[in-house]
């Protein structure tokens, strides 16, 4: 397994361009299932979680090649309903293929997708939808069999706005009997993106990035769709953070400011200059401001996802911060390696307490999530001395080559990557 080494104390300075979002091209991934046809994806990103989705769809029978950023699925000939254990553990955000392969099969078996790093991630609204939309399922063994003698329309209310139920059930009801009505869906940008994908392919969705979508069954999709994939919020509100943190400037492209609004207001409490020009965005740092408080909540609300970039960030405050975690029970676990490398954080429950240091000091730390190692790697860059992060598998499941796009910054950073790494390169 690799490791990233991060001599810090060097500012950011310079441009990068936002890939596509990792977010958005799993579920339309999933979407290519529904019309038996030919699916263009651009601007997705080279990301290990996008490989296990192509060999996901590989194994149910797609035929997929990948042509620099972008994917063409071919979804013709599905000749499997199941996903294997082995497959479903890699990634558990492949739950949302569930909906897809019973609109097209009538049937799908899967693994339960199980906990991870951050939570245990249950699946119970994902069934509680899909039931209601005419699913037969049997839980037992380990594995989820869902059977229909055909999807029908229903009016559901999701209990909470998680994203990926909200997105199973439009996969589901796309080509369902009737309209489905979905309440307290996720408000997502990544729900839109979805929403504009399946339109795109004869849909006939509405209302993403409101409380309330409504989904008219249609009988039949185009058998060809092209699309490109909306930018990525996250690595761009982690970009951001990585010239904040070292006090510096950058300038982000093929950036949607309106998707990053919550994070945007944050730094600019911490004291960040920020310029919104169309699709790029500007910083500059020279001080950090402590945050009374910040929860992360659903969209539009700060998300989740940025909160450990954000924990690094306030490390280095010139006061004490706050961080309520409300999304995930298990989302902290990035700070004991912060502390290691100097930072003063108390941890409660859900909630952070972290007073600002004047310097924190490069170590050895372990990345344990996709976005607390991203979070680790920016400490480094503002730690004095080297900082060496492993289990680096998780960070590139999110980002695309991230020691070289800082590095493209002014990071000195590199990647160490262990003799037994085998990773396939041809997708
Ligand atoms: C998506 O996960 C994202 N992943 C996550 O990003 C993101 O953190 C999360 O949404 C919240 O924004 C992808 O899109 C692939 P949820 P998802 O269902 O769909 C509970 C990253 O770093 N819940 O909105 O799994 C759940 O336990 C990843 O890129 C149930 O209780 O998130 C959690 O507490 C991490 N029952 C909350 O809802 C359910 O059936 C939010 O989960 C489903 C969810």
């Amino acid at each position: 397994m690799g490791k990233i080494v991060v001599v810090g104390g060097n500012k950011l300075e310079g441009s990068i361009r936002v890939n596509g979002a990792k977010n958005t091209v799993l579920p339309i991934l999933a979407a290519t299932l529904l019309n038996a046809g030919e699916n263009i994806i651009h601007d997705c990103p080279a990301l290990k979680d996008v490989s296990i989705m192509i060999r996901i769809l590989e194994f149910l029978g797609c035929k997929v090649k990948r042509e620099d950023n972008t994917i063409i699925v071919d979804s013709t000939n599905i000749n499997n309903y199941k996903i294997p254990d082995d497959l479903m553990r890699e990634m558990r955000s492949s739950v949302i293929l569930m909906g897809p392969i019973i609109s097209r099969r009538g049937k799908a078996s899967l693994s339960y997708p199980g906990g991870c790093e951050i939570g245990h991630r249950p699946i119970d609204l994902h069934l509680k939808a899909l039931r209601q939309l005419g699913v037969k399922i049997e839980e037992g063994h380990g594995y989820i069999h869902c059977e229909t003698a055909g999807v029908v329309s229903n009016d559901i209310n999701l209990s909470f706005p998680s994203v990926g139920a909200t997105e199973n059930v439009m996969l589901a009801a796309v080509m369902a009997e009737g309209t489905t009505v979905v309440r307290n869906v996720a408000k997502e940008p990544e729900i839109w993106d979805l929403q504009n994908y399946l339109n795109a392919m004869g849909g006939r969705i509405s209302g993403a990035g409101t409380s309330v979508l409504v989904i008219e069954g249609v009988k039949q999709l185009k058998k060809r769709v092209e699309h490109t994939l909306i930018s990525d919020r996250i690595v761009a509100a982690t970009y951001l953070i990585a010239a904040a943190i070292t006090k510096g400037y950058i300038e982000l492209t093929n950036a949607n400011a309106e998707h990053l609004q919550a994070v945007l207001a944050v730094l600019r409490e911490t004291g960040c200059k920020i310029y919104v020009k169309g699709d790029s965005i500007i910083l500059y740092s020279n001080g950090i401001y402590p945050m009374d408080l910040i929860r992360t909540l659903p969209y539009p609300g700060f998300p989740t996802d940025s909160q450990a970039m954000m924990c690094s960030l306030l490390s280095l405050a010139e006061g004490t911060s706050i961080i309520s975690e409300t999304i995930f029970e298990n989302r902290f676990k990035h700070i004991e390696e912060l502390i290691r490398m100097g930072a003063d954080i108390k941890v409660d429950g859900r909630v952070a307490v972290i007073r600002g240091v004047k310097k924190l000091t490069g170590a050895n730390v372990e990345a344990s999530d996709l976005r607390g190692g991203a979070a680790l790697v920016l400490a480094g860059l503002a730690a004095e001395g080297t900082t060496s992060v492993s289990n680096i598998y998780h960070i590139d499941r999110g980002y695309e080559r991230i020691e070289e796009k800082l590095k493209q910054l002014g990071a000195n950073i590199k990647r160490q990557v262990s003799q037994h790494c085998f990773e396939r390169k041809d997708i």
